[in-house]
C-alpha cells in the first residue's frame, strides 16, 4: 500500500500539493483526475519518491520516501512520464531500457535480456538499435512503458498514458493493465482520457488546485453534481446511462446494449 500523509509540495513559491491525505491499494487501479495544473503529476512524482514532501509524509510498503534512497523506492513504483522526451537520453533504444536494469544490479546480459524481452512486448524490438529521439511520438512513449515494465515494479504509475496512441496500443495499454491487476500489482493512472478510465471504474481522486476534492469509484463521480467545476468530460457510457435512467451507469457497451435490447423487448 502506498499511504500520503498530510502532503504539502511546493515548487517554491506557493504549494502545489496542499495537504493531501489518501492510500493506494495494490491490485486495483487508482485514478488521479482534474484540471491542467491541478497537481496530478505533481502527486505522482511524490509517490515514486522522484521528489519528496516539503511537508507531510509518502510510505510506500511502509517506507518513508524521506528516509530512502530514490533507487529503494523507484524498485517498487515505477513512472512513465506525462513527456518521454525527459526519460530518454542514451544512444539506442536498448541501452535505453538496459540503463534502469543496470543502476538496478542487473549484469550487462541479464539486463540484456530483460530489455530485449521488454522491447518485444512492446513491439519494439526491430528499433533496438535506433536512437530513442527519432522514434515517434507513440513509439517513444511505448518505449517509455517498456522501460519500467523491464524491471516489473510493484507499482506502475502512469502519467497521461493514452495521449498520442492508436486503438492498438490502446489495446495493449489496456491488457498491460489487467496483466498488471492479476499480478496483484497496483496501476496508478493520470488522466484526462474519460472513456479510457471508465470501464476501468477505477478508485478515482479528484485534485483541484493542489487538494484532493473528492474520492470515491469513478461510476459514483458522474452521478453527482462534483465534477462539474473539475473540467472533466463526462464517459458516454455514463451520458446514455442517464438518458435510459439506470440505476447504475453502464461500464461497458456490452451492458448498455443489454439493457436497450431488454427495453425495447417490453
Ligand atoms: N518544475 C516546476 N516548477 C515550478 N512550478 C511547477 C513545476 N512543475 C509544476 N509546477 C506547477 O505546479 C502546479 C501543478 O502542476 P502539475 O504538473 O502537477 O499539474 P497537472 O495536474 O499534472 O496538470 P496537467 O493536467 O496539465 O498535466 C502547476 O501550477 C504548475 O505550474
Ligand atoms: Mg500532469
Amino acid at each position: 500500500m502506498i499511504k500520503l500523509k498530510d502532503v504539502y509540495y511546493t515548487y517554491g513559491t506557493r504549494y502545489a500539493v496542499e495537504g493531501v491525505s489518501l492510500e493506494i491499494k495494490e491490485g486495483e487501479v487508482t485514478a488521479f483526475v482534474g484540471p491542467n495544473g491541478a497537481g496530478k503529476t505533481t502527486i505522482a512524482k511524490l509517490i515514486s519518491g522522484i521528489i519528496k514532501p516539503t511537508r507531510g509524509s509518502v510510505y510506500v510498503d511502509g517506507i518513508d520516501t524521506k528516509k530512502s534512497s530514490h533507487l529503494e523506492i523507484i524498485r517498487k513504483v515505477g513512472i512513465i512520464f506525462q513527456n518521454p522526451d525527459y526519460q530518454l537520453f542514451e544512444r539506442t533504444v536498448l541501452e535505453e531500457v538496459m540503463f534502469a536494469l543496470k543502476n538496478m544490479g542487473y549484469d550487462r546480459r541479464e539486463a540484456q535480456d530483460r530489455a530485449m524481452k521488454a522491447l518485444d512486448r512492446f513491439g519494439l524490438s526491430k528499433y533496438a538499435n535506433r536512437p530513442p529521439l527519432s522514434l515517434s511520438g507513440g513509439e517513444k512513449k511505448r518505449l517509455t512503458f517498456a522501460i519500467v515494465y523491464a524491471w516489473d515494479p510493484k507499482y506502475i504509475v502512469f502519467d497521461e498514458p493514452t495521449v498520442g496512441q492508436d486503438g492498438l496500443n490502446l489495446k495493449n495499454l489496456r491488457n498491460l493493465m489487467d496483466e498488471m491487476l492479476k499480478e496483484g500489482k497496483g496501476v496508478i493512472i493520470t488522466s484526462h482520457d474519460m472513456e479510457f478510465l471508465w470501464p476501468l471504474n477505477p478508485s478515482t481522486f479528484v485534485v483541484k488546485e493542489g487538494k484532493v476534492v473528492w474520492m470515491g469509484k469513478m461510476k459514483e463521480l458522474f452521478k453527482e453534481a462534483n465534477y462539474s467545476d473539475a473540467n472533466l468530460i463526462e464517459p458516454q457510457l455514463s451520458v446514455i446511462s442517464k438518458k435510459l435512467s439506470l440505476k447504475e451507469p453502464a461500464l461497458s457497451v456490452e451492458d448498455a446494449a443489454e439493457v436497450i435490447k431488454g427495453v425495447s423487448n417490453i
